[in-house]
């Protein structure tokens, strides 16, 4: 089974690439790599999947999910510009796929155990778009 809690943060970001001319960043990421900056209200879907638990009847405690993505993904990102304040964004260009890349790093060995583990990061940077990933699962569920 799968189950899946969401989460909201706002970000600020810019998609540039430093090795890349001017023309050349507004031609592949267009107002996206205007310096300055500019925000979104992201909406991120995690999901864990594994057997419920005999005796509790849940894969996991969504309170508990709750508490490691508000400590894990919301506390470093939210109200953040992504460049400048959360790490690897000043080195790794903060697209969606990115982000969702970073945030299955960081939640990943938190959710795992033997008969559990992260099965999809879902990031929306927009209403019209979003990311999916799925990583290498740290346990056999
Ligand atoms: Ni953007």
């Amino acid at each position: 089974m799968v189950i899946t809690r969401k989460i909201e943060f706002s970000a600020s970001h810019v998609c540039r690439n430093p090795e890349m001319s001017e023309p050349e960043n507004q031609a592949l990421f267009g107002l996206e790599a205007n310096p300055r900056g500019h925000g979104h209200n992201y909406v991120v879907e995690v999901s864990v999947r594994g057997d419920p638990d005999a005796v509790t009847g849940m894969v996991m405690d969504l309170k508990e999910l709750q508490e490691i993505l508000n400590r894990e993904v919301v506390g470093p990102y939210d109200h953040r510009f992504l460049n400048y304040e959360t790490p690897p964004f000043d080195r790794v260009i903060p697209t969606a796929e990115n982000i969702a890349h970073d945030i299955w790093r960081r939640v990943a060995p938190c959710v795992g155990n033997p008969v559990r583990g992260l099965y999809a990061v879902r990031v929306r940077e927009t209403p019209d778009l979003y990311v999916d990933y799925f990583g290498e699962t740290p346990c056999s569920a």
